[in-house]
């Protein structure tokens, strides 16, 4: 593989399948070393068409195939570079029959078919199902499933697949059998099956249409009790989605199941969604507050799938974000109106900013409909989900909600049953409103985050206040030239008395839309000069440049009525602060900042999850984002510097909240319980920050008082950042604790790779030898090397570059054996332009040792090679 462009596959190239395949059968005989599958597919021609039929395949063996009947003679067809061809089929509509052999156990990819914990599963999106059987793999190819199974009765006695079941029985040697009949037409990357020893949580559900809905959560025996959390966020969603967008769930089965082993976080097969057993599994002892909200969002994600996603699927894969970014804007306004929407807004646009501005701006910079790609699975990206999600919420502003909702209906209305475009979502949007949104278009297909340049000026002669926006986009690979986009600003006027003023008739907040590469909008009867609150809400994902004077960040922090702009003003100016520190300027006083942040502590009318948010100093990755060549570890010698000073100059709120909060109510994971727990936890960790010896202290004590996994893992993490007797002892109470709970036990490896300490590197050595860590489990993966190269930049970007060393080692590794995780692990090398000089020699050095490696998957070729 030498050439990118040559083996890309182009969105420009599309073309509509010249066969449909009507309804698909298929039945499998299950077993670990040799799963035969029968597959008969009712195949239309869509034209008197007389081109070959061309169906993907994968490593699975052919054993037979006829058509009609008849069996195909050598002549007949060929099987080349991975696709069986077969030159000359019939014209008019046939049945094609295959048999194919594969090999579950061997699979370590975690595409296709496959063996959790001695659970069979599927992962088919984007492109497993053809490791199954031969098959036009795309998702614009809709079919009706019926599917048999056939198992090992007392090895794996649950068999489930998509739709209901219609038929049950035994077979011969100790086999069982069951037959699943899915009514709904969906594209293959939609199938799954699951077969093995499960034990079932089951509710139900009775639809706004009075449809009793039978809910199952399937999970491995013992884990049952974990299932609480997920069963009552899968009700909430069912509930919400019919009060918000009207949409009923379909069928009278819903189940989901948990598996150890997942590349993702989950996924949506129709009525058969496979979870990461990450985001199902909780309890208060084993999981944190950011656990159950990340559980409640995606158990909500794969379920508003069912309409955003199956009933209305992608015309081909450049159409990704059709699906993905509104099911995560639906998602996102779920999560809103369960815990509170500008907490939720606050989190979601701090996610953004940690990774999708950096893909945005870096060697990987995609548009949210790319023009092309080698390897799909490195297409599930942040900008395809959490940007294509941006783009939806500012239409929606621009719309409103009324119209968004109806602009939603019409969409569902028109393109039900079919494989959509983004296209035709926009179309339907501007239908229904009658409103014009082609501009939108620029967001769709360029890559890059826009900057809007803000400056102001009062004029008290005439009591005039003009705003004067700038906006550019810039440069990304292969689209050197961008256009001025579409870009909703709500803001807001503060009066030198902290008051809101009116600025559209009695309103005192305003939406403007920037459209053109410069505006100026005016205001009248301005009394004096305001203080400009921007963005308000975070209307639009872009980089702020502002006109803020330090002064007017600090009084924001204190006044803006807008939480997230109130939130932003503190992180601009802890910001400020710490670059001025790295540059040696001296814009922003240290001793304001951390008053200002001193008054947010005392303000007694704010929640406390908000408190506990906006007194958290802007991340390391951010800080560095925003140098032209960052120096990871002065970075963080910086940060924590601040973060010692705030400890100790505060000590006595830090303290105070730390008691205020204390309770001895049971565990809830609500939002406002959660709230609690954050700013207590949140004290502790400045406290810790302030003074080690009393820090440790109290830190030990809140382990070891812990009746729930968030404060017990925030004490350790507390632990674990400071060089203190307490710390082994906690570390190793914990292990001992949850050393069943392999999804306890990856905390315990993150924790430890994520730690400042010096000798951090070398226990994350260690640690890689460590019995409980296993190189075939995504997430134990992901918990300590993936956690080390993206969460410790201090450690990692060590000067010596062992931490890259180290990376491309298991990079390498790990390619020959799970190509969609490999690719994934690469993304911190790939930011070596951002770095300084000598640590970006040796993080280049890596990318290349990973491109010799022989037989190097597509999936890490295609990263490795952009970055370079
Ligand atoms: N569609 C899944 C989602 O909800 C994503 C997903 C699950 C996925 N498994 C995958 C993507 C494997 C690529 C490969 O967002
Ligand atoms: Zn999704």
């Amino acid at each position: 593989m030498s050439d990118l462009s040559d083996k890309a596959t182009k969105r420009q190239d599309y073309r509509a399948p010249d066969y449909r395949v009507k309804s698909v059968d298929l039945h499998i005989d299950l077993d670990p070393q040799n799963t035969i599958v029968r597959a008969r597919l009712d195949i239309h021609p869509k034209a008197q068409s007389p081109t070959a039929l061309i169906l993907n395949g994968g490593a699975q063996t052919l054993e037979a195939i006829s058509i009609d009947g008849l069996a195909l003679g050598p002549g007949d067809y060929r099987l080349s570079d991975g696709e069986l061809i077969i030159p000359h089929p019939p014209t008019k509509a046939f049945m094609l029959e295959m048999t194919t052999r594969i090999n579950p156990s061997a699979n370590t990819a975690l595409s296709g078919l496959y063996i959790s914990s001695n659970t069979f599963c599927t992962q088919c999106e984007a492109e497993g199902f053809r490791h199954i059987t031969f098959f036009p793999d795309r998702p614009d190819v809709l079919a009706t499933y019926t599917v048999t199974l056939v198992a090992d009765a007392a090895t794996y006695p649950v068999l489930l697949s998509n739709g209901n079941r219609t038929a049950t029985g035994q077979g011969p040697d100790g086999k069982h059998w069951a037959t699943w009949h899915d009514p709904y037409p969906k594209p293959c990357y939609l199938f799954a099956l699951v077969a093995g020893r499960l034990a079932e949580v089951r509710d139900q559900f009775k639809t706004m249409s009075g449809r009793e809905v039978a809910l199952s959560i399937w999970v491995e025996p013992g884990s049952e009790d974990k299932c609480t959390y997920a069963m009552d966020a899968l009700k909430r969603s069912m509930a919400w989605d019919e009060q918000v967008f009207g949409l009923e769930y379909d069928l009278d089965v819903f189940n989901i199941v948990a598996v150890s082993d997942f590349n993702f976080g989950a996924m949506e097969n129709k009525s058969l969604n496979i979870f990461n057993a990450k985001y199902i599994l909780a309890s208060p002892q084993t999981a944190t507050d950011a656990d159950f909200a990340g559980i409640e969002a995606v158990v909500a994600h794969e379920y508003f799938h069912n309409w955003t996603g199956n009933r209305v699927t992608c015309r081909g894969w450049f159409q990704l974000s059709l699906k993905e970014g509104l099911t995560v804007f639906r998602d996102q306004e779920f999560s809103a109106d369960q815990r509170g929407r500008a907490l939720k807004r606050i989190n979601d646009m701090r996610a953004l900013r940690a990774r999708q501005f950096p893909e945005d701006a870096g060697p990987l910079a995609h548009a949210v409909r790319p023009d092309s790609y080698l390897e799909i699975s490195n297409f599930y990206t942040a900008t395809i989900y959490e940007k294509g999600a941006e783009i939806i919420r500012m239409m929606s502003q621009i719309l409103g909600r009324n119209g968004f909702l109806a602009g939603h209906k019409l969409y569902i209305e028109r393109h039900d049953g079919t494989a959509a475009t983004i296209e035709d979502f926009v179309a339907a949007m501007s239908d229904a409103n009658g409103v014009d949104l082609s501009a939108f278009w620029h967001w769709y297909q360029e890559a890059g985050t826009p900057t809007v340049k803000v400056s102001t000026q009062y004029d008290p002669r005439d009591l005039s206040f003009e705003l004067t926006l700038e906006q550019s986009t810039p440069p990304t690979p292969g689209q050197p030239d961008k256009s001025p986009k579409p870009i909703p600003i709500m803001i807001g006027l503060i009066g030198q008395d902290g008051s809101e003023l009116a600025i559209d008739g009695p309103a005192t907040a305003k939406t403007l839309l920037l459209s053109k590469a410069r505006d100026v909008f005016r205001f009248e009867n301005i009394p004096a000069a305001p203080r400009l609150s921007f963005n308000r809400t975070y209307t639009s994902p872009i980089k702020v440049e502002t006109a803020a004077s330090a002064d007017d960040l600090l009084f924001l922090m204190a006044y803006d009525t807008d939480p997230c702009a109130r939130y932003e003003a503190g992180q601009q100016a802890g910001l400020g602060l710490m670059l001025d520190q790295l540059s040696g300027a001296r814009a922003i006083d240290e001793d304001k900042f951390i008053e200002a942040l001193g008054r947010i502590l005392d303000d007694q009318s704010l929640d406390p999850a908000y408190m506990a948010e906006a007194v958290i100093l802007p991340g390391e990755r951010y800080i560095a984002d925003q140098m032209i060549v960052a120096r990871p570890a002065e970075i963080y010698t910086i940060r924590e510097r601040l973060r010692a000073r705030i400890g100790t100059a505060l000590s006595e709120k830090w303290l105070d909240h730390y008691a205020r909060h204390t309770t001895n109510q049971p565990f809830s994971p609500d939002a406002a319980s959660a709230g609690r727990r954050a700013i207590r936890n949140t004290a502790l960790s400045y406290l810790c920050a302030g003074d080690q010896a009393q820090g440790s202290a109290m830190a030990m004590v809140h382990y070891q008082s812990a009746d729930n996994m968030t404060d017990r893992l925030a004490a350790l993490n507390c632990l674990s950042r400071m060089d203190v007797p307490e710390r082994a002892q906690a570390l190793d109470d914990f292990l001992d604790r949850f050393k069943d709970d392999t999804l306890v036990v990856d905390k315990w490896f993150m924790i430890q790779a994520t730690s400042p300490l010096p000798h951090t590197f070398d226990t994350v050595i260690a640690l890689t030898r460590h019995p409980l860590f296993n190189i075939r489990n995504p997430n134990k993966v992901r918990s300590l090397i993936g956690a080390f190269a993206s969460g410790n930049p201090a450690r990692f970007h060590a000067a010596d570059g062992a931490g890259y060393a180290f990376l491309t080692d298991w990079v390498i590794e790990l390619d020959g054996i799970n190509p969609q995780t490999a690719a994934r692990m690469i993304e911190p090398l790939t930011q070596w332009r951002r770095v300084e000089p000598g640590l970006a020699d040796q993080m280049r050095a890596g990318l290349s040792r990973i491109l010799a490696r022989p037989g190097l998957s597509k999936d890490s070729f295609e990263i490795a090679t952009k970055a370079l």
